[in-house]
Formats: structure tokens, sequence, C-alpha cells
């Protein structure tokens, strides 16, 4: 309340005062439309064009700890000034209660005394690590997602933040993108489940919920389909993949309530996004019905004259409002930003009033629903017992535990027995890495922690098993460095290795163990924004460290890291976990995995293909003429993946029978049912995703061979049976089709499977007449 009290006290918003008289701003009630749209109005009638444009600007804030650009404190002068005079909206990096009330009171200098919504890349956590988002894909658990983004909200709020750029809502289809981490891999179904829940825990049950913060789905849209897998290059995508591929996520994201949305960077079929009319009003607004704010990504706005679209700042600006953008994102020059220009285009009668106006109104209706005019400030005191929270590590624990994905176990290696082991090899260049574990968009400023997979097992086995270490070969550097390592400490330089010397060593060292952890893959900065790869290859000399251990022919377990499908070459170690970038708690996650204290439940959340060169693979084509198999393409060796979408094995076993429709016939658009019996057959507890897949047999167009349609993970006791029920939506079996340019639902007989993966063979049928 005195906080209140101090912003009335400094003349904010006659409306406000108000609707604070009334008793009813506290942000735990959600506010009317209508209250919502009055008081935004009511402050853009009274506002300049240039404190217009100042509301549809962000800037990056860069702290002494960011790289060169923090290194000038003249121009966090000029920023100040700029967020004094009423010049910016947004702030991007502030991380820092102190900083964030700093910030925010300078704000509160200017003349409309508009505070500033904070935003972030709070993509897995903020503290407290969760596992990258394409492994709580493969957790295919949307309330996990749910509760893990809500943990990362309530730190994020504590430190000052009021928005997450996230969830990456991009399908990914092509592994050597390096964006693929960020995402939910390469299904429409799945992917908008996970998104989902995701705008859900950010937003808790609205926007401006206590402890929650907005979320912007990104980049919308098309971004995945980058042209050979490259950051940045341009999208081609069909009308048809659009709609059925790589819109639904948005679509999903719209829906759950996500008051924000980002703007891509690239040209989608040669237009690129931040000016794309056509997605960003028509889709979007005019068609979904989205009603919050869209923000461009890093430096869009400006970048439409490098693309191509614009002749200048000015003409950017004009374009990118015109299209349906609010905010843009940017980096310095601080006193020059891209929407500055909007006023004289104004002038000029390039844009008009009420266009500007309409996308202020919708940056302050966010500001007023996130209670920022009531409270711009956070408790300064109380942040680090939330950063600290012990509940957040369970979650994530969990989360990593949850997330793994057994790909191979041959002859029930895993689990380990602990009473039989006495001895123990850990190896590789991931082994002994606290920073890998994290992965990628973890800032250290931030002070995330995670512990080494070694440490996890020294801390797990104690003195009673013997542990030997070796890193036996680099992970080679980068051939040109990530831009985001800008961001992270500079590590002291390391005496060089003699890998071939050290590969002897560390298969030594297998040889005498009971049994070897391998943990090999690919470092965090190998995959994320600008880590696009044209190799699936393990990096460096790791295959060969591989192939050195497994000759000894000793029980070898690989650990992997990484967020793209690695080709060990049909290795013949017995065991396979990908644990992707397992986050805070990966270390203890592992070790519970390894040792049985944890059983894997996960699933592949995209087709692991077997090199670069398949690329792209989705188990979901349309079918083909040909009726010789969609196995024999290549003529040089095998056309079939490694590992099949949805797959993923367990330390015990699952049998489903059963298969049951509802009915033999539905009229269309009535809902389907489909029955199943699965049981737990063997002797562990375990978790298992049952996947349900249809196909149309015939259409107006031609509908992908098998389709997921439904999922659900289920934990089952030794012998437990449970019945399924899954239910198929109008929604669930349309489609748009190519030919008639519209959202049809045919009617036909569909095949319907379930099972533990994309090659489910439990099958059934049932027709959809249309009368
Ligand atoms: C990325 C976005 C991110 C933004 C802010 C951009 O380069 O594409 O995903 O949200 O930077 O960090």
């Amino acid at each position: 309340m005195r906080k209140l009290l101090r912003v009335l006290a400094t003349g904010v918003l006659a409306a406000c005062c108000a609707f604070a008289a009334a008793g009813t701003w506290a942000a735990d009630a959600p506010l009317s439309d209508a209250e919502v749209s009055a008081r935004a109005k009511a402050l853009v009638a009274k506002m300049t064009p240039a404190e217009k444009a100042g509301q549809l600007t962000q800037f990056f804030y860069f702290g002494e700890a960011m790289g060169p650009l923090g290194k000038d404190p003249r121009m966090r002068k000029q920023l100040e000034d700029g967020v004094a005079e009423g010049n910016v909206g947004s702030l991007v990096l502030v991380y820092e209660p102190a900083l964030a009330n700093r910030m925010q009171r300078t704000a509160l200098q200017s003349r409309m005394k508009i505070p500033l919504i904070m935003g972030l890349d709070v993509i897995h956590g903020l503290r407290t690590i969760f596992p990258v988002p394409l492994a709580m894909a493969a957790s295919w658990d949307p309330a996990l997602a749910e509760r893990a983004q809500s943990v990362a909200a309530s730190e994020a709020r504590a430190v000052g933040i009021h928005w997450a750029f996230a969830p990456m809502s991009d399908i990914s289809r092509d592994p050597r993108w390096g964006r693929v981490v960020e995402g939910s891999g390469e299904d429409p179904y799945l992917a908008s489940k996970m998104v989902a829940a995701q705008v859900r825990g950010f937003q808790g049950p609205h926007i401006g919920a206590p402890g929650h913060i907005l979320s912007g789905p990104k980049h919308f849209a098309g971004y995945g389909a980058s042209i050979g897998g490259r950051d940045f290059d341009e999208a081609e995508i069909s009308d048809h993949e659009l709609w059925n591929t790589y819109l639904p996520p948005f679509k999903a994201a719209v829906d759950a309530g996500a008051g924000n949305i980002m703007a891509a960077y690239m040209s989608l079929n040669g237009v690129p996004a931040a000016g794309n009319r056509w997605l960003l009003t028509q889709v979007l607004r005019e068609t979904w019905g989205f009603k919050g704010f869209v923000v461009s990504d890093n430096s869009a706005v400006r970048s439409l004259a490098r693309q191509g679209v614009a002749a200048d700042d000015k003409g950017s600006a004009e374009r990118a409002l015109a299209a349906g953008l609010d905010m843009s994102m940017g980096l310095p020059p601080y006193d020059k930003p891209v929407m500055g220009t909007l006023p004289q285009s104004l002038q000029d009668k390039h844009i008009t009033a009420a266009e500007l106006d309409r996308a202020v109104q919708r940056i302050l209706e966010t500001k007023i629903r996130l209670g920022l005019f009531e409270d711009p400030f956070v408790d300064e005191a109380k942040a680090e017992s939330v950063l600290n929270d012990p509940a957040h590590h369970t979650e994530a624990r969990i989360a990593a535990e949850r997330s793994a994905v057994l790909l191979k176990n041959e002859g029930s290696l895993l689990p380990l027995d602990r009473a039989k082991i006495t001895s123990l090899a850990v190896i590789g260049p991931l082994a002994d890495s606290q920073r890998d574990v994290l992965g990628s968009w973890v800032f250290p400023f931030n002070k995330p922690h995670a512990d080494s997979i070694l440490a996890g097992l020294r801390a797990k086995l104690g003195t009673a098993v013997r542990i030997d270490y070796s890193e036996g070969v680099r992970m080679p550097p980068r051939l040109y460095p990530s831009p985001l390592s800008a961001l992270e400490p500079r590590l002291p330089a390391r005496a060089p290795l003699d890998e071939t010397a050290e590969i002897a060593r560390a298969a030594g060292f297998a040889q005498r163990a009971d049994a070897t952890v391998l943990v090999l893959g690919e470092a965090q900065d190998m995959s994320g924004e600008s880590a696009s790869r044209d190799s699936f290859e393990l990096p460096g000399r790791q295959q060969e460290l591989l192939d050195a251990v497994v000759a000894t022919g000793k029980p070898v377990i690989v650990l992997l890291m990484s967020a793209r499908p690695l080709n060990l070459h049909d290795t013949k170690a017995r065991a396979v976990l990908d644990l992707w970038y397992p986050g805070s708690e990966g270390a203890t996650a592992a070790a519970n995995l390894l040792f049985g204290d944890a059983t894997p439940g996960g699933k592949l959340p995209f087709t692991w293909v077997r090199s670069a060169a398949q690329v792209p693979m989705t188990y979901s084509r349309i079918p083909s003429h040909s009726a010789g198999g969609w196995d024999r393409r290549y003529w040089n060796g095998p056309n079939t993946p490694t590992y099949l979408f949805g797959h993923g094995l367990s330390y015990t076993t699952f049998a489903y029978s059963g298969l049951i429709v509802g009915q033999p016939a539905y009229k269309v658009a009535e809902p389907v049912t489909v029955n199943v019996e699965l049981k737990n057959t063997g002797a562990r507890a375990g978790d298992e995703v049952a996947q349900l897949y249809i196909r149309q047999r015939t259409g107006v167009s031609s509908r992908p061979v098998r389709l997921l349609k439904g999922f659900q993970r289920v934990a089952l006791q030794p012998g437990e049976t449970r019945r399924l029920t899954f239910t198929l939506t109008a929604d669930d079996l349309r489609y748009w089709s190519a030919e008639t340019r519209a959202w049809v639902q045919d009617a036909s007989v569909f095949d319907v499977w379930v099972g533990g993966s994309s090659a489910a063979n439990l099958a059934g049928s049932f027709e959809v007449k249309r009368r």
C-alpha cells in the first residue's frame, strides 16, 4: 500500500485513482477488459507523439558483466537519460532487483510516469535451471512444463522481470538448426500441448497474477524452417505446411492466453516477419483474435531496411507499425531508437495517429494488467529467498529425471546394481563440466549452479565405489564462436591434452572398472542461437574415444548431452541414455537414473536421423505413389532413422491390448473415443507415454501416413493395468487443404494406432460420415 501511495502521490493516472479507490486493483483478481482499455485510453490521450514512440521502444541494458557493450558507463547514462525522458518503455537484461527498482524510479521521473516493463529470455529457468525446452518436450508431460515455467516465473518476478520471451513455439524439422534446443521438436500436436502449458505456467491464471509474468511465444512464424538449417536464413513454407505444421503451436499459445508474441527475424516466403501484415494482423489478430502486443526480435525493425522492404529506419518503423508490430526490441545507439522516427512519420502523414495510438494502447494495457502502475517495484530483501527456494530444486530434479530418454539398453544393463558395483570409470569431455549441464540461455549473472555428472556420481556413491575419471578428449572449440559467449565468464586457459594418450588411459580405466559411464555430446554452445551445424558427428575425437572404450568389451553406458540427433555409428555400447542439457539438478537426476532410483520414461520429440544428409525426415510423411518402400529411396545405405519419433525405453516393459473405438461410425464434428488397456508387464514401477496416431485414408488432400493426436504419460506399478481413454475432437480430425484452400474435415475411414512410439501397432479404425 505504501508503494501504491507513493506512485499515486506522484500524480500518476487519474483513472487509476478511481480504480484504486474502489479497492479492486490488487493483481490477484483480473481486471475487466473495459477497465483496462479505459485506463490505457485516458493515458494515450495525454501523451505526445514522442512519448508514444517511447512506449514502443525496448532497449537492451548492458551491465558491467555483459561484454564490451557493458564496459561503457557513458552509454548506460545515455540510456538512463532516455528512460527519464520517457523515450523508453521497456528494458531487456535488467536482472537485479536493485537495478530494476532504480530504473523504475528513473522511469517515474518522466512526465507521464509510465513504469517500464522488463523482459528477459527466461527460457528454462532463471536461477534454478530446468532441462532445456526440447528435453521438457521429451517428458511428454505438459503439467511438468507448466510447473517448471511457473517456478521460473516466480524467480523472474522476484528480481523485477515481468515478461519472458518464451516459449519458443517454432516447429523444427531440421536439426542442423541450433535452436531446435529451445523448442518442442517436430510435431505440431506435441508442441501445441507443451507450448500452451508453458504459457499457463508463466502467466498463471491470468495476466498479472501474483508471482507470474507475461509470456511471449516466439518467433512468429516459420523460423524453424530456415533453409539449410542455417540460423537467420529465409524460410520458404507452403500454405499447407504453415497451417498444418508451423502455425498450430502459436494458435495454441494464443488460445492459452499469451499476452505477447515475438515476431521472427527471417523472411517468410519473401516477406520479413517483422513487416509481415499477413502474419501479424490477418492471421494473429483477425483470424485468431490475439489481443496482446507484438514485439520484434532484436533489432528486427531496423533490419527491415537491410532485408529490402524499407529504405531507412523511418521506412522500417512505418512498415512494422502498419504490419501490426507494436514494440521494437533494439540495441544501441540509445539516442536513435528506430521507433523514434514515428513522430516525423506522423507529421509526414506516412502513418495515422490511430495506428500509433493502437500500438501504444496495447502496450499500456499490458502494463496495466500486470499491475505495474500500482507497484512497479520489487522487494529487494525477498528476492534471494525466492531464488533459493529448495522446492524449486526438487521440481528441477524431477524434470531432469522425467525428460531423460533411454534410447538403448541391451541386456537390461541399466539400471546398475549398486550392490554389485565396486568401481566405475567416468569418462568424457562433458563428464566433469558444470556449465554444459545447464545448456544455453543461461546467464552467469543469475548465478545458476549445477554439479557435473562426475560430482553427482561421487555424491551418490561416496567412497564405497572407486571412480576413475578421465576427460578422454577435449571438446573442440567452435570455428566461429557464439555471440552469446560474450556473456560467459572467461575461463583460465588449460594445459594442452595429449588426446591419443588420454584415450588409451581412459580405455585402461574402462578395462578395470565394473562399468563405464561415458559422457559425450555437444558443448552447450553448440546448440542454440547462432549454433547451426552441418554434421551430426560427435565433435572432435569423441567417436574414437567411444570406440576405444567399447572395444574393452566391458559394460559401457553412454550418457548423451545434446539437442540434436548425434550419429554414434551404431555403437556397440550397450546403453545410451539421453540427458539433453538437464539443468541445475541434472547430476543428481543422472545418478538416480543410472542406479534405478528413477526410471526413464521420456520419449523422443523428433525423428533421430542417422546423419545430417537425411534431413528433413519426419514420421508424419505424406504417402507416395510408389509401392516400393520409403526406406529404399537412397540406394547407398540405410534410409530409416536410428530411432523413431516417440521412441524411448524404460527399465520395465509395457503391453497394449484391447483397443476399442467407441462406435464404428461418427458424424463429421462428433468426438471420437478410443479406449485401450496398458499393462506394466515388467518387475519395476515405471512410466509409459501412450501415444495415439491416426491416418485418414481418403480426403481432398493426401493426409500423412501417421499423425500424433493424443498422448498420456502414465505411471504403473509392476503388473498394474490401466484403461486409457482418448478423445479425438473435431479439431483433431480437420486440416487445412491446399485444394480447397480452407479447413476441412473429410468424411473418411480413419486408422488409429496406440502404442509406445510412432511405430505403435495396436490398430483399430472408425468411419466419419457426412450424415
Ligand atoms: C533471439 C530471441 C531473443 C532475443 C532477446 C534474439 O537474438 O532470436 O529469441 O528473445 O534475442 O535476447
